[in-house]
């Protein structure tokens, strides 16, 4: 057995901390061989709540789980975290884009990336899902000068499962069939998903279904099935957010499949012409704990108005929380 590491959730006692950290605690994230210990992190309202998540955990009797902190403190929580899942934030209702949570989420990830900043372990990886979660995740990753900018991400995962999954319906396909999916830019409806270099069972997906499926079907309902879950559910999708969430930590930590790739909302280093500074989802290899853009993918003008259409957006989020920059 490794040594255990320390994983840190916010937004515990929320709709996706219930779905995500019995299956962390379970092993689904890091692996049979590794313990964790979970720090819970909520605000003080919800604190009564959370003993109760801590308290189910425990009754699980989950070998690998070492140990449990909860606190409603971020310098508690943060504290020699290994991992950090920033959760916590309010979710969108419908009619709502997810740009509409900057003024009320944005805060919560000055304090978080600060208490990152000052108390995580100096390698911690933060993965970002409270919403518009590339932009909370660029507040946090500014608001945390001593860490590396590449230690913040912004979870993407859910809109790559979500594509890969629709692909694989409309091609009569399955999901391990599917490699090499791209969803480019924001976790928001200006998000590109792509399969120009998408292979299914080995052939490139553009030769099997046609240009007008993709353009009137599969990429609007990517990048609306957000707001298709709130409206069927009335609440925001919990556990494919979880469920993603453990899939890019778990990828970003123990590495890509040889010959696939994943999709990270990551920090712009200009790559396919992106403005720098932006957390923008690429295509990555991961490798020892470590993310690579894939380089050199053709892009068509037609893709090209799609990954330049998302950016603007996301150059805008920028703008608006300039003052928490
Ligand atoms: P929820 O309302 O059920 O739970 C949110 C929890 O966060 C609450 O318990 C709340 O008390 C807590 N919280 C709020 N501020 C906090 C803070 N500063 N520190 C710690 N905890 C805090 O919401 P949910 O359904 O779990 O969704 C959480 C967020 O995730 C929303 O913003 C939602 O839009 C987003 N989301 C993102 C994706 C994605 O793909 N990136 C997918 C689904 C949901
Ligand atoms: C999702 O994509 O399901 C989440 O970001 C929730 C939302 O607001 O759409």
């Amino acid at each position: 057995m490794n040594k255990p590491v320390r994983i840190a959730v916010t937004g515990c006692a929320g709709n996706i901390g219930y779905a995500l950290l019995f299956r962390i605690a379970a092993g689904d994230m890091l692996g049979p061989d590794q313990p964790v210990i979970l720090h819970l992190l909520e605000v003080t309202p919800a604190l009564k709540a959370l003993e109760g998540v801590s308290m189910e955990l425990r009754d699980c009797a989950f070998p690998l789980l070492a140990d449990i902190v909860a606190t409603d403190d971020p310098a508690v929580g943060f504290k020699d975290a290994d991992y950090a899942i920033l959760v916590g934030a309010r979710p969108r209702g419908p009619g709502m884009e997810r740009k509409d949570l900057l003024e009320a989420n944005g805060a919560i990830f000055t304090v978080q990336g600060k208490a990152l900043n000052d108390h995580a372990s100096r390698g911690v990886k933060v993965l970002v899902v409270g919403n518009p979660a590339n932009t909370n995740a660029l507040i946090a990753m500014r608001s945390a000068p001593d860490l590396d900018p590449r230690q913040f991400t912004a979870m993407m995962r859910l809109d790559h499962n979500r594509a890969i999954s629709q692909l694989a319906a409309k091609t009569g396909s399955t999901v391990p069939a599917i490699r090499r999916m791209t969803v480019w830019g924001n976790h928001s409806s200006t998000q590109y998903p792509d399969i120009s270099h998408t292979l299914v069972d080995g052939r490139p997906a553009p030769e099997l279904v046609d240009q007008a499926w993709l353009e009137t079907d599969f990429i609007p309902t990517v990048q609306q099935r957000g707001a298709a879950i709130i409206a069927a559910r009335g609440a925001s999708s919990a556990a494919s957010a979880a469920s993603a969430a453990i899939d890019h930590m778990r990828t970003w930590a123990l590495g890509t499949a040889d010959g696939d790739w994943v999709s990270m909302g990551i920090p712009s280093d200009g790559s396919y012409g992106i403005p720098e500074g932006i957390i923008y989802s690429y295509p990555v290899t991961c490798r020892d704990g470590r993310y690579e853009i894939v380089q050199n993918l053709p892009v068509s003008a037609f893709s090209r108005a799609r990954m330049d259409a998302t950016a603007r957006e996301l150059l805008e989020e920028r703008e608006a929380v300039q003052h928490l920059l």
